[in-house]
C-alpha cells in the first residue's frame, strides 16, 4: 500500500514554479511569472503600520483571533463593494482567507464531492485546477471567447451535465487577460440560475483596470454567487490576505473547513493591512499600479504587432497582468519554449491551463515584471525563435 493518499495522484504540479526556477538567471527576460511588480509595494507605509500596531496594540495583535477575520478589515471590504460596485454585502458574510488561493481550497472542501462535475474556463486558472483536483471532481470546460465563456456552449453543458459548480475569473482573466462583457455576465448568470449551478467568481485583478469601463460582477445578477477577492495585487501578496463572501450555508461550511485548516488567517498581517488602509489612499496607490501596468501592456502589444506575423493571434487586455497568444494550429508552444530559452526569454506554455487537455499552440505572457525596453527586446527574441521553428 502506498503512503500517499489516492486523492493526490491526479493533482497537477505547478508547472509555473518549475519554469520560474529556470527563469532565475539574471540575463533571462522572463514573461513567465505572474508576480506583481515589486516597485509598487508600499514598503515604507507597511513599516509605519507595523510599528503602529505593535506600539499601540502589540499584545492583542500577536494573539490568536477569530476564524472570520478582523472585523474592521471586513467592514473596509464591505464598504468598498458598496462604493465601487454598488453591492450591498454585510461584513458578517465576509471571511478573511490566507490569500484567495486558500478560499479555493476551502470551497473545494466545503462543496466538492468526489466525482462532482465542476465547470472551468478553457483556458483556466492553474491554481484553481490544482486546488480543486485534490477533491477529485470530474472537470468539464467551457471555451473562452474574447468576451468570456461561449454562452451557447455554456447552456448546452449546463443542460446536459449536472454541473455542481462553475469557477471563473471575469476580470482580466489569468491566463488569457479576457474580461467577460456585461452581456455574457448576465446571460451566463441566467443559465447558472436556471440549472442550479453554484458560481465562484474570483476577482484578484478587478481593480487593475487601465482602460475601458468597470463592469458589475456576476454577483449582481445572482445574490447567491460566491465572490472572492484579494489584496495581493493591490497591496502585497506576502501579507497573504484575501477573502470570500458567500451565502450563510456555504460560509458556515467554509468557516468550519478553515478552523480545521489553520484556525484563522495571520491576525498581525490583518491588523497591519488595516492600519495601512486607514492611513493611506488605496485608490491613489492603485492608480499608480494601473499607470505602470498600462505602459508595460502597451509596450508588449506594440512589440508583438511589430515582430510577430499576423497569423499569430493575441489578446489585448484592458487591465490585469497577462496577454494570451495563440499560434497557428501546427505549432507547439512547448517546442517554442525550448527554442526561446536558448534565446534567453521565457513564458508559460498554455497546456497546463487546460483542465481536460488541449491548448498545445497557446501560451501566456506576463508583462508586469519587465521594463518596456526589456519587453521589446524579449518579444523580438521570442518572435525570432518562433520564425526559426522549422516545418
Ligand atoms: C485568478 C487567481 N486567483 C487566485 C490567485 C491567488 O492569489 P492570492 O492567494 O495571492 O490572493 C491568483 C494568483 O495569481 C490568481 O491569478
Amino acid at each position: 500500500m502506498g503512503l500517499i493518499a489516492d486523492r493526490m495522484k491526479n493533482v497537477p504540479k505547478s508547472f509555473i514554479r518549475e519554469i520560474l526556477k529556470v527563469a532565475e538567471s539574471p540575463d533571462i527576460i522572463s514573461f513567465a511569472g505572474g508576480l506583481p511588480n515589486p516597485s509598487t509595494f508600499p514598503v515604507k507605509e507597511i513599516e509605519d503600520a507595523c510599528r503602529y500596531v505593535l506600539e499601540n496594540d502589540g499584545q492583542r495583535a500577536l494573539q490568536y483571533s477569530s476564524t472570520e477575520g478582523y472585523y474592521k478589515l471586513r467592514e473596509f471590504i464591505a464598504k468598498r463593494y458598496e462604493q465601487k460596485q454598488g453591492l450591498l454585502i454585510s461584513p458578517d458574510s465576509i471571511l478573511i482567507t490566507s490569500g484567495s488561493q486558500q478560499a479555493l481550497d476551502l470551497i473545494g472542501k466545503a462543496i466538492i464531492n468526489k466525482g462532482d462535475n465542476v465547470l472551468m474556463e478553457e483556458p483556466g486558472y492553474l491554481g484553481a485546477i490544482q486546488a480543486f483536483s485534490v477533491f477529485e471532481p470530474c472537470f468539464k470546460t467551457v471555451m473562452m471567447t474574447n468576451h468570456g465563456p461561449d454562452t451557447d456552449s455554456l447552456e448546452k453543458i449546463c443542460k446536459n451535465g449536472k454541473i455542481k459548480l462553475f469557477y471563473g475569473v471575469p476580470n482580466f482573466q489569468n491566463p488569457s487577460g479576457v474580461t467577460y462583457s456585461d452581456k455574457v455576465r448576465s446571460e451566463a448568470s441566467k443559465i447558472f440560475l436556471e440549472y442550479g449551478v453554484a458560481v465562484v467568481e474570483d476577482n484578484p485583478y478587478g481593480e487593475l483596470r487601465f482602460m475601458g469601463e468597470d463592469i458589475a460582477p456576476m454577483r449582481k445578477h445572482n445574490p447567491d454567487g460566491i465572490l472572492l477577492g484579494s489584496f495581493s495585487k493591490i497591496a502585497s501578496p506576502a501579507l497573504r490576505l484575501g477573502w470570500i463572501t458567500a451565502p450563510p450555508e456555504i460560509l458556515d461550511a467554509v468557516n468550519t473547513a478553515k478552523q480545521a485548516a489553520d484556525l484563522h488567517t495571520n491576525y498581525f498581517s490583518q491588523r497591519v493591512l488595516y492600519r495601512y488602509l486607514s492611513e493611506n489612499s488605496i485608490d491613489k496607490h492603485i492608480e499608480s499600479i494601473r499607470a505602470l501596468y498600462k505602459t508595460q501592456r502597451d509596450a508588449m502589444v506594440a512589440s508583438i504587432e511589430k515582430h510577430f506575423p499576423p497569423e499569430v493571434r493575441f489578446t489585448k487586455p484592458e487591465g490585469g497582468m497577462f496577454i494570451w497568444m495563440t499560434l497557428p494550429e501546427k505549432y507547439d508552444s512547448m517546442v517554442l519554449f525550448d527554442a526561446a530559452i536558448k534565446q534567453s526569454v521565457t513564458f508559460v506554455p498554455g497546456k497546463p491551463f487546460y483542465a481536460v487537455g488541449g491548448g498545445k499552440n497557446t501560451l501566456r505572457l506576463n508583462y508586469t515584471s519587465c521594463t518596456p525596453d526589456k519587453i521589446e527586446e524579449g518579444i523580438k527574441r521570442l518572435a525570432d525563435a518562433f520564425k526559426n521553428m522549422a516545418f
